[in-house]
């Protein structure tokens, strides 16, 4: 590169700093900011990125240069992408491992035509609730009718052989209806629940249009985690105790109802908003993992905005653990069982390395506290060390879609393992300058609103917790 583009390189970095040094102090705290407008809260994420934070990251690097694309790495559910597009940004990308992440982020981000999707909508509750009403002794009479005979908190019998019992009482009662068959069904969900949710999916696919048909898919995949057996308020797949489980009968249609109507009125607000602003974003998202990114032209992108997870899925988020009743229930992906059980072992810090390793990562700060925590547990350390080996190659994949002179803004926290602190903040602006990235600034902000766990269980045990994180830094990195 030549000496003129290094130093216009520099004045652009500078007047970026300037405009973040001049910004108030609780500027990215977003404490009264309304985080769940348009179709960003449609359904819910582990560590969802607050919208603020990309909406105004974008409108600050819009006043030092022009942003035509704009790309997310580890898109989740499809926060950065819906700013992209209220910020009308020519072309968007997002990126994300995990199957049910791009499915709502692809619906997230598809205007619909609000009056075609009323319409649809008010034809499928209507039969919805015709049939349930038609039908009301074999949807509401499926939990006393099995209690006779079973106990329906355990994972013996009805837990491990729900579909076989489900299908009995479908013949004896004489109706022709499918019974649903994926692993451990009985033991997240009770009868009637189970036959109440079927009857809601074999309608929504009888949608024809299919972009309204995920949309409802989306509604539908919200309520299922809510009307599961599962202990709300957890990021891994925790039961209720068998006495609440006992007593637990959800409304699964007003639960669905709700979800769909709330939804509507979301894409309402998100359509007009996008048809306000012209509407030309292009989105397109992928499914890579992000140490290849092979879907993604090199140098292509002028802006990326990105939280990577926190650390291994075993001691921070099981994303896919998370995903898993709706993914079993939506079935749209073309997933086996073992696929969807498998998610997490593909995420960042997946492979073991148990027996130790050979340290190689371009991070003294790394290789400092790694020395401390494999003093302590080798096996943690290989954990933490697999989870940075992860991020190096994707710090490298990013930077080669980054045109040169384009941002990244990398939103991350500093979590504690073993009582050490790992600074992610300087580890990535140390990994990144060995991949041609320059280090410009970074935010540290309050979390005041995030969704995610600031008491973690790092023992997996339930009920064991310990403070990790209460605030977290913005990295901003340029390409050479
Ligand atoms: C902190 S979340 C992103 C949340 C997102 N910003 C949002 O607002 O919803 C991190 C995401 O990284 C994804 N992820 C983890 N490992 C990955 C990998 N190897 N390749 C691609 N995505 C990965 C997870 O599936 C998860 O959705």
């Amino acid at each position: 590169m030549n000496k003129k583009s290094i130093i216009n390189h520099i004045e652009t970095d500078n007047k970026l700093i300037s405009i973040l040094k001049k910004l108030p102090n609780n500027y990215w705290d977003f404490k009264y900011e309304n985080t769940k407008e348009y179709t960003h809260s449609i359904h819910s994420y582990p560590a969802v990125m607050v919208s603020p934070i990309s909406r105004n990251i974008i409108n600050i690097v819009r006043q030092i240069m022009e942003v035509d694309s704009l790309f997310d790495p580890f898109s989740g559910s499809g926060t950065v992408l819906v700013e992209g597009m209220l910020a009308n940004i020519k072309t968007i990308y997002g990126n994300d491992i995990n199957p049910l992440a791009i499915f709502i982020s692809k619906v997230k981000t598809n205007k619909l035509n609000i009056n075609k999707l009323k319409k649809e909508a008010s034809i499928l509750l209507k039969q919805i609730n015709d049939d349930y009403n038609e039908n009301i002794d074999f949807y509401e009479m499926a939990d006393e009718y099995f209690e006779k005979t079973l106990d329906l908190t355990s994972k013996d019998g009805w837990g491990n052989d729900a579909p076989v019992y489900l299908k009995k009482y479908v013949d004896s009662k004489k109706i022709n209806f499918e019974v649903p068959n994926f692993k451990n069904i009985g033991y997240w969900f009770k009868p009637r629940v189970i036959l109440q949710l079927q009857m809601i999916k074999n309608h929504i696919l009888k949608i024809e249009d299919e972009n309204i048909r995920n949309f409802v898919f989306a509604a539908f995949s919200e309520s299922v985690r809510l009307v599961s057996n599962r202990r709300n308020g957890e990021f891994k797949m925790f039961r209720m105790p068998p006495i609440k489980v006992k007593s637990f009968k959800p409304n699964v249609l007003k639960e669905f109802t709700d979800i769909l109507d709330k939804n509507i009125e979301k894409m309402n607000g998100f359509a007009e908003a996008c048809n306000k602003n012209g509407s030309i974003s292009k989105v397109r998202i992928f499914n890579n993992n992000v140490i290849d990114l092979f879907d993604i032209d090199d140098s292509s992108i002028d802006l990326v905005i990105t939280s990577p997870p926190y650390g291994d899925n075993r001691t921070t988020v099981a994303y896919g653990e998370y995903s898993r009743l709706s993914l079993q229930w939506i079935d749209l992906f073309g997933l086996s069982e073992k696929e969807i059980m498998m998610i997490d072992k593909t995420l960042m810090g997946g492979a073991k390395f148990r027996k130790g390793f050979e340290f190689s990562i371009p991070s003294k700060t790394l290789t400092k506290s790694l020395e401390i925590i494999k003093d302590i547990d080798l096996e943690r350390a290989g954990d933490v060390y697999s989870f940075y080996l992860d991020l190096e190659k994707a710090i490298s994949a990013i930077s080669k879609k980054t045109k040169t002179g384009g941002y990244q803004f990398w939103v991350v926290g500093n979590r504690t393992v073993k009582g050490e602190l790992l600074k992610t903040d300087k580890i990535i602006k140390e990994i990144a300058s060995k991949y041609d990235m320059d280090y410009v600034y970074t935010i540290d902000r309050n979390i005041i609103n995030k969704v995610m766990p600031s008491l973690n269980s790092p023992t997996n045990t339930v009920g064991k917790k310990l403070e990790t994180m209460c605030n977290e830094h913005i990295v901003i990195l340029r390409k050479r």
